[in-house]
């Protein structure tokens, strides 16, 4: 059956909803020459948003190019990646492949040659015996002589930036620092969802990537651009929501842009050849599929969760709304504010107003309930 609503890949171009005062503020940053660094929870649409701008550079004539983190598991891997990122721009795809062919085959191809002859270092991706510190020390530079050679501007996405510390945490941070304020030509964007990782490296005193570039944190997506959306989608196939319904539907998800495009997908399956309006029991029978297609998901979060006992006994707290949780000190002997800081900082929950919070993942929070 047709996907209505993007879920399970990042959303690109016209398929985005809302984000557009985002947009416009990156894209002027970037076009300033500072770089940004993106922050928000899991699936809050990071990705999608910085690969649209991407998309949109691309568009103007620039060069742009995007290395996901996440799995990079050694410095070669990275500077291969870095390396074919910024090949596509001269319409060389799938470098890494030809590699694989040795010498001859990165010869057979015209643009190979020409980027070989102009930039050697690419040659050393196929002799064996080269350290995996001269590839990505060359393969770093590689975005700003290239823009210089084209007279380009290029824009630089590293997603998953957190996870820079599975490689070689601090020495590469100052390496890639090092390099990257010299790059006269390259902008950089950083995204990442480990809210006090993320700060670590970018907010902290004594980090590299201290004031490195603007900071920027994403919330929820707005509730009118949903609601248009929502409403629009719907009708194109016939099918009629009720304005309150759509309300109430944002209510659920908290306007959370995975959660909300995951619940407006199943109820799609659920109505679809069936009825052509939509009722407030259609949407709590989607929101119960939904929850059960996402139950391994929250799982592997309360798992996750299970290594801290207070934290978990914080999130019950506020799963009741007792708003008392600092009397869990005396009764528990639980260091709240030390767990409260944990929980904020792994971007589980989110401060409303003084001793208010809340969890920012619904679902995981219905979880929460359901497992009292
Ligand atoms: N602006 C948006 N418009 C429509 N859907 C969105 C938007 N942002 C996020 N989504 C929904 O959320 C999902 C996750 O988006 P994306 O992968 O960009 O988020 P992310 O913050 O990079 O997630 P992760 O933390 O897992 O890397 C998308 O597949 C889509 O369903
Ligand atoms: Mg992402």
């Amino acid at each position: 059956m047709k996907k209505l609503f993007v879920t399970g890949l990042p959303v690109v171009g016209d398929q985005l909803i809302g984000r557009d005062k985002e947009l416009k503020q990156i894209i002027h940053l970037l076009q300033t020459g500072q770089s940004i660094i993106l922050i928000a929870p899991r699936r809050f649409g990071k990705t999608s948003l910085l690969l649209t701008v991407l998309d949109r550079l691309k568009k103007e004539g620039h060069y742009v190019a995007d290395v996901d983190l996440f799995g990079v598991v050694d410095k070669r891997k990275l500077a291969e990646k870095i390396t074919t990122s910024s090949l596509e721009n001269k319409k060389i795809f799938k470098f890494g492949a030809k590699l694989k062919q040795g010498i001859s085959g990165l010869f057979k191809n015209v643009e190979v040659k020409q980027i070989i002859e102009d930039f050697e270092f690419v040659l050393k991706f196929v002799e064996p015996h080269t350290r995996p510190e001269e590839l990505l020390e060359a393969a770093l530079d590689f975005p700003q002589e290239l823009a210089e050679r084209d007279k380009k501007d290029f824009y630089f996405f590293y997603d998953e930036f957190g996870d820079i510390g599975k490689l070689d945490g601090d020495e590469l941070l100052k390496l890639l620092r090092s390099k990257f304020q010299r790059h006269q030509q390259v902008c950089y964007l950083f995204a990442g969802s480990h809210e006090s990782l993320m700060k670590e490296i970018f907010a902290a005193e004594k980090s590299a990537f201290y004031k490195f570039g603007s900071i920027i944190y994403l919330a929820e997506i707005a509730s009118e651009d949903f609601r248009e959306h929502i409403g629009r989608k719907f009708k194109q196939e016939g099918i009629s929501v009720p304005a309150e319904v759509i309300l109430y539907l944002l209510e659920k998800t908290r306007c959370h842009p995975y959660y909300t495009q995951l619940l407006c997908q199943h109820l799609y399956y659920l109505v679809k050849g069936e009825k052509a309006v939509i009722n407030e029991h259609d949407l709590l029978t989607g929101w119960e599929n939904a929850f059960i297609a996402e139950k391994t998901y929250l799982e592997k979060m309360w798992e996750e969760m299970s290594g801290a006992p207070a934290q978990l006994t914080l999130l019950t707290e506020i799963v009741k709304g007792c708003g008392k949780l600092y009397s869990l000190e005396n009764g528990n002997g639980i260091n709240v504010s030390r767990s409260i800081n944990s929980l904020l900082k792994k971007g589980i929950v989110r401060k409303e107003e003084k001793n208010k919070y809340v969890i920012i993942d619904p679902f995981f929070e219905e979880y929460l309930r359901r497992s009292e």
